[in-house]
């Protein structure tokens, strides 16, 4: 087992970024290397709900997500001891829960690039409502770049292009102690 020791006051490690990123896929490897349970939020959402997230969008509209999302987020960290939080990619622009995480958790941008979120969206089976809505892939690219700016308010960016599942964890838990090393978040 890979050995961390993550600040006292730091026990959530927070995976953020665009749709397609990956950040379910690897919020389940860490949680099995790290041994610490694994949240996705989004999940989170649809359990509360019984509803899958396209036909909350679909049926209460996208600011009712935004709170619901805004609420589940800040209970789930306020009621948990430690965690691997998997965020739905709009969350991280929310000031409340930005500036939240930033408070109390290990941030991590898992950032990816136009073609390889385009070619997973597309291919996938989970609908994304932001998307459905979209007419490019140039308006796809447009958010994407105006979310990085946002997105890289994280503690920590991984480019995840090109690499495969075991090479992209051992690359997080890498700049994951390289980074607890240079922070002085001892508390
Ligand atoms: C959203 C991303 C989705 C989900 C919702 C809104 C967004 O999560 O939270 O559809 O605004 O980018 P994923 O990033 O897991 O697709």
């Amino acid at each position: 087992m890979t050995s961390l020791t993550l600040p006292l006051k730091k026990k959530f490690i927070v995976l953020i970024g665009f749709m397609g990123a990956g950040k379910t896929s690897l919020g389940r490897s860490l949680s099995k290397k790290l041994n610490l349970p694994h949240i996705d939020t989004d999940y989170e959402i649809e359990k509360i709900k019984k509803m899958r997230i396209n036909n909350i969008f679909e049926f209460y509209g996208e600011s009712y997500f935004r709170d619901l999302e805004q609420d589940t987020i800040i209970n789930i960290i306020s009621k948990n001891k430690a965690a691997i939080i998997s965020l739905g990619g709009g969350s991280f622009l929310n000031f409340k829960i930005r500036e939240f995480i930033k408070k109390k958790c290990l941030s991590i941008w898992i950032s990816v690039d136009i073609d390889t979120a385009y070619e997973r969206i597309n291919n996938s089976k989970n609908i994304r409502p932001i998307f459905s809505k979209m007419k490019s892939k140039n308006e796809l690219e447009i958010l994407l770049n105006k979310r990085n700016l946002i997105y890289k308010e994280a503690n920590i960016k991984i480019e995840a292009k090109k690499l495969n599942k075991s090479r992209l964890l051992e690359k997080v838990l890498f700049k994951i102690n390289k980074y607890l090393e240079n922070s002085n978040e001892n508390c």
